[in-house]
């Protein structure tokens, strides 16, 4: 019981990795706060796990600011805050339509901002904790035909660093994951329509030297051990999860 006792926030929880962060982090005695902009998603995967649901969409202050009150008067105190929430789109600087990438950033990006510049001062008052936000291995590597989505990561792995920086006298640690390729329900609906399903797997899983993707669960485990007291030491880093693609 690695969480036992502590309070979570964990942002995009409603699927992927965000959902199987919240299962993990329930199944280590953490009590968690399930906020997805997707109320539906958010209240399905917090019954699972008797956690509590909250509707929030990261990218808007005032439902952030809602947020941290409601995670105040039911916790009374934050420990770990998971920056998850993101997506991504496709196009070059010249095929990226500018409110595209406007409305990507102020969920990728500024979505991890607001987040923690409303839930870093509860942490400040309980003692300290434990932000990590979800980065991607594409933020050091760079990946064709996804610029506003690759330009927000490495916001995410700089703006980290900032953090760690601005926070470890409070006692408060901050780092990231570096998830690669990872199985998610953006694939499951391109699959649907995919001429060459087979095809697409296969060129899925030939990214990473392991030729496989990341099961969300495997992101998970790096997340609840940034999380947690075992990362005691660890602020300001990034954990590249990747099955090896950066290696490459
Ligand atoms: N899947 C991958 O290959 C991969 C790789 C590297 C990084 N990541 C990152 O991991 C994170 C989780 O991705 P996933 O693959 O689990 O995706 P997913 O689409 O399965 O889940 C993301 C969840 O975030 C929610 N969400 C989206 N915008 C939101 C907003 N504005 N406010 C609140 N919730 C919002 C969605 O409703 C969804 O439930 C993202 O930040 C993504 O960029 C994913």
């Amino acid at each position: 019981m690695r969480l036992q006792g502590k309070t979570a926030i964990i942002t995009g929880a409603g699927a992927g990795i965000g959902a199987a962060t919240a299962a993990l982090f329930a199944k280590e005695g953490a009590r968690v706060l399930v906020v997805d902009r997707d109320e539906q998603r958010a209240a399905e995967v917090a019954s699972a796990i008797e956690g509590v649901a909250l509707a929030v969409d990261v990218s808007q202050e005032a439902a952030v600011e809602a947020m941290a009150r409601e995670a105040e008067a039911r916790f009374g105190r934050v420990d770990v805050l998971v920056n998850n929430a993101g997506y991504g789109i496709r196009g070059s600087v010249v095929t990226t339509a500018a409110a595209d990438w406007d409305a990507l950033m102020a969920v990728n990006l500024k979505g991890v901002f607001l987040c923690s510049k409303h839930i870093i001062p509860l942490m400040a008052a309980g003692g300290g904790g434990s932000v990590v936000n979800t980065a991607s291995n594409i933020a050091q590597v760079g990946l064709a035909d996804r610029a506003a989505y690759v330009a927000s990561k490495g916001g995410v792995a700089a703006l980290t660093r900032a953090m760690a920086l601005d926070h470890a006298a409070q006692n408060i640690r901050v780092n990231a994951v570096a998830p690669g390729t990872t199985w998610s329900s953006y694939f499951d609906k391109i699959l649907e329509t995919h001429d060459d399903p087979e095809g697409f797997v296969t060129a899925l899983n030939a990214r990473a030297p392991m030729n496989r993707v990341a099961q969300p669960i495997e992101i998970a485990n790096a997340i609840l051990w940034l999380a947690s007291d075992e990362s005691s030491f660890a602020t300001g880093s990034i954990l590249t999860v990747d099955g090896g693609m950066t290696a490459w």
